[in-house]
């Protein structure tokens, strides 16, 4: 089965439907159908439901890694929006729980609609001219190195620093004798376990469907929702948050953190998934960085190859959404910061008070974008808030760093309004709009 947009907007529609395509079909008793592999639309539906349903056993499940005690949701923390709810900078994993990662773990929360990787990326909803190039964009991951949840799977799922498995084949065998094993034979096929490539498509297809499902990842239920739904209000702070947010002489924030409507109506992933080069500090809390010769540069490598020897792309990351970045505990693809203060007050005094983020170097001067080879320097970024030199006023006072702090922290999925008015917001087209994009 392929997933284009009308199978994922089934699975979206599976879930939006209080799942009763599901409850309809008792999962288990179904019979081997007359039409083969491909169902007309009532058994696609729960299919499509039966598939998530799998796919949300393997992302809690701990036998899927050479500890036995790390699942997806260890990283991705569904408490805390599938983030991580622990403050280090980089999770361990590998067989002893005691290998470092390299990146800070993103949250999975309104990921599943991000683009595929393009270097030119031209349909810009929010600027309304589709014919201005927008630059490298999408893919998943800080890098982008891959296009589909499905195929991002096998990452976490084998690295030595991760869940670990020792192979495909050591995995494909772990699902095996999993629980859940025989739904996947009724699902994919009796053989499914003894195909180890198959297998492993299936699981990413699964794992896939799972982090698709808006009741979990993309609720739209945050306080700022309800506001954009007329069904709610912002306090005077938020409201000034949200104006130097949006203010282009200010935070200009927007630009990259999309944070209206659509004209066509569709709520704000509060990114464009563009890629920038924000040139921030060095995190010498990462083990891997105590060797003076690792750079992390993003899409130029290491862990990303293709634009490796494309020194344009050095230091270029994924703007990450801000939804629920309130509750996140590192801050940025390197983990650097563990304040939402400190992550909003980095953009305006980056340039003016650089003591303030970056140590000085032998000579007593202050070391600049201590994180890039000075030949990558250039690549950093230089539009609105970072336009100014040391000892200029910076472009967002402390107040409005204030501000738009607490106006991100209206961005926290499962804000409560009264219920009457909870109710009807979940019916508005809006929300299935976005989540299909
Ligand atoms: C040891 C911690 C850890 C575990 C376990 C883990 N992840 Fe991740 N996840 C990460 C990190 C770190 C990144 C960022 C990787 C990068 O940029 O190279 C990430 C990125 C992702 C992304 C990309 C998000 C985006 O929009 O860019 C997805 C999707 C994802 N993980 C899903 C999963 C799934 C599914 C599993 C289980 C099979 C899993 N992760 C297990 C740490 C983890
Ligand atoms: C030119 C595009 C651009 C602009 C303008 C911009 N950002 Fe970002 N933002 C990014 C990118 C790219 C990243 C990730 C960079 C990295 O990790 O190296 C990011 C990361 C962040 C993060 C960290 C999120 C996380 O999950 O770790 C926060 C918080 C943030 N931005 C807030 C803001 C605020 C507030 C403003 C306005 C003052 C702003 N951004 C302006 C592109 C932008």
């Amino acid at each position: 089965m392929q997933f284009g947009k009308a199978s994922r907007f089934a699975v979206l529609a599976a879930v939006l439907l209080g799942c009763t395509a599901a409850a309809a079909e008792p999962v288990g008793t179904r019979q081997r159908l007359p039409w083969g592999d491909d169902p007309p639309a009532g058994p696609a539906l729960a299919r499509a439901a039966a598939i998530s349903a799998v796919g949300r056993q393997l992302f809690f499940d701990t036998s899927l890694s050479a500890s036995g005690t790390m699942s997806c949701a260890t990283c991705h923390d569904p408490s805390n929006h599938f983030a991580p709810s622990n403050s280090l900078a980089v999770q361990l994993g590998g067989a002893k729980r005691n290998k470092p990662g390299t990146r800070a773990t993103p949250s999975l929360t309104y990921a599943a609609t991000t683009p595929f990787f393009t270097e030119h990326y031209y349909e810009s909803e929010d600027e309304g001219d589709e014919s201005l190039d927008q630059g490298p964009t999408g893919g998943r991951t800080w890098d982008g190195r891959v296009n589909r949840v499905r195929d991002q799977a096998a990452i976490p799922l084998l690295a030595p620093n991760e869940m670990a498995n020792e192979s495909e084949a050591a995995l494909v065998a772990r699902v095996a004798k999993a629980a859940y094993a025989p739904e996947m034979r009724r699902l994919f096929g009796d053989a499914l376990f003894s195909d180890v490539h198959r297998a492993l498509l299936r699981i990413g297809e699964a794992l896939e469907a799972y982090q698709q499902t808006p009741a979990e990842f993309s609720s739209y239920t945050s306080k700022y929702d309800f506001v954009l739904r007329g069904q709610a209000k912002l306090t005077p702070q938020e409201t000034r948050g949200l104006a130097a947010f949006n203010d282009p002489a200010r935070g200009n924030c927007a630009h990259c953190h999309r944070s209206q409507l659509s004209p066509s109506g569709t709520l704000p992933l509060f990114t464009d998934a563009g890629f920038i080069a924000l040139g921030v500090p060095r995190n010498r809390d990462i083990p891997a960085n105590a060797d003076p010769r690792y750079y992390d540069l993003g899409a130029c490598g290491p862990q990303r190859r293709d634009l490796a020897g494309r020194p344009e792309f050095c230091g270029l990351f994924k703007a990450p959404s801000l939804r629920n970045v309130a509750t996140r505990r590192s801050f940025y693809h390197n983990g650097v910061f563990h304040s939402l203060e400190d992550a909003v007050a980095f953009y305006a005094t980056r340039d003016t008070n650089p003591e303030r983020w970056y140590p000085k170097g032998p000579d007593g001067k202050v070391r600049k974008f201590d994180d890039l080879p000075d030949e990558y320097q250039r690549n950093v970024d230089f539009e609105p808030p970072f336009n100014r030199r040391a000892g200029d006023t910076p472009a967002l006072s402390p107040q409005d760093v204030a501000d738009i702090v607490a106006f991100l922290q209206t961005l926290t999925d499962g804000y409560q309004v009264g219920s009457q008015l909870a109710t009807t917001g979940t019916k508005l087209p809006a929300v299935s709009d976005a989540a299909v994009r």
